[in-house]
């Protein structure tokens, strides 16, 4: 026999966004491997190989059914040498010794560590763990480090922050806030955006897009009254320019990463909680961003990710169909334009895509 490979993993694209990616995921086991050795890559400021494993790791999680045998990932893209040994050996062994060497490692286990921080990236992290720090007594009893407020907050409400968000919380806080935005502009709209957008049961924060009808009055669009930490960025945004090519870079749009707090009586079937804690509310990380009216589509396709989603949206638009596209717009390079975009559809129409639906975007 030629070819044994299931129709159904016939023709796997190597672009996420040519992909159907529910929460489902059937390939947990190799693709939280995947995940340890992405995030290793990454602590190694090894991008390429990071993202290969990411790669792997989302063509993985579209898959309808496990892989149960090497044979079965024959023909799927995105799959190189590094990830099919980690596939076989998990097949083999029902383990993958590179990812336990990894998780048993000190600099791998501070990092991680301290980049589950709000506020802590890499880069803060790696300077922590040069100085011999290791845990976060350390960190909290060495005076020559200074936080900034953010990290200050971030090691203030860890407890809470660091546990998963429900999606019942999640509703609890749209509500909160769409009343009191509602309360300050009474025909502002609000989307939920993120994971929760995508269906999936539990976040590690809630996303939200706020903008008015009518352009301009979205400008200093701000909250009051729930707010315990708000890490806020007035807009940088400039509709001349061209979206940039940068993934990481962050988008202009006015922005608020906050901690908010909520309460037991809010959520319908109450809070998550830290055994032995009997306080009647817990602290909620969310992200508020208010892009223009007419930047709307761009920037909620943007903020309902998933990252790997629009990576690869942003990376077919350019590679595919030489055009431009982030959180603000899309720029066709050979019409020298900037493509108009109300709707979520109407961006994959102009990219020559089949629409996917934010619960078909987990990638
Ligand atoms: N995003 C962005 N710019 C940022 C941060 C996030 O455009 N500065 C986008 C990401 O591309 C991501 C989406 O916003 O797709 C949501 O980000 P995040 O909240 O980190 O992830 P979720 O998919 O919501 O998953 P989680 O449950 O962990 O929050
Ligand atoms: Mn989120
Ligand atoms: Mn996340
Ligand atoms: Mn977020």
């Amino acid at each position: 026999t030629v070819c044994s490979t299931p129709a159904a993993v016939d023709n796997v694209s190597q672009y996420a966004c040519q992909r159907r990616t529910t929460t489902e995921n059937h390939n947990k086991m190799f693709t939280d491997a995947l995940e340890v050795l992405a995030e290793s890559s990454e602590f190694n400021e090894n991008e390429g190989r990071c993202l290969a494993f990411r790669r792997a790791a989302s063509v993985l999680k579209s898959l309808p059914s496990a892989v149960r045998s090497l044979g079965a990932t024959q023909g799927l893209p995105c799959l190189g040498e590094h990830t099919e040994a980690v596939i076989e050996e998990i097949l083999q062994f029902g383990r993958c010794f590179k990812v336990e060497e990894i998780q048993c490692d000190e600099r791998y286990q501070a990092l991680k560590l301290f980049t589950s921080v709000f506020g802590v990236g890499p880069k803060t992290a790696e300077k922590w763990y040069r100085r011999g720090l290791r845990s976060f007594k350390e960190i909290l009893n060495e005076p020559a480090i200074q936080l900034n407020k953010m990290q200050r907050a971030g090691f203030l409400y860890y407890r809470d922050i660091s546990k998963t968000v429900s999606k019942a919380e999640a509703q609890a806080l749209r509500c909160i806030i769409e009343e009191t935005v509602h309360w300050i502009m009474p025909d502002a709209i609000l989307a939920l955006t993120g994971g929760f957008r995508r269906g999936k049961e539990y976040g590690h924060d809630v996303d939200f897009l706020v903008t008015t009808p009518e352009l301009g009055r979205e400008e200093g669009l701000l909250l009051h009254g729930i707010l315990l930490y708000c890490e806020h960025q007035g807009t940088t945004f400039d509709a001349t320019k061209l979206p940039s090519c940068n993934f990481e870079a962050m988008d202009h749009f006015e922005k608020c990463f906050l901690i908010v707090r909520l309460y037991e009586d809010q959520v319908e079937g109450g809070l998550q909680r830290n055994p032995g804690d009997s306080r009647a509310w817990r602290a909620i990380r969310v992200d508020l961003v208010v892009p223009p009216v007419d930047r709307y589509a761009t920037a909620l396709l943007g903020w309902t990710g998933s990252r790997q989603f629009v990576r690869d949206l942003r990376r077919f638009a350019r590679k595919e169909r030489r055009m431009l596209f982030d959180n603000h717009a899309l720029y066709d390079k050979t019409k020298k334009m900037f493509l108009s975009t109300t709707t979520e559809e109407d961006i994959f129409v102009h990219l020559g895509l089949e629409y996917v639906e934010p619960w078909q975007r987990n990638a």
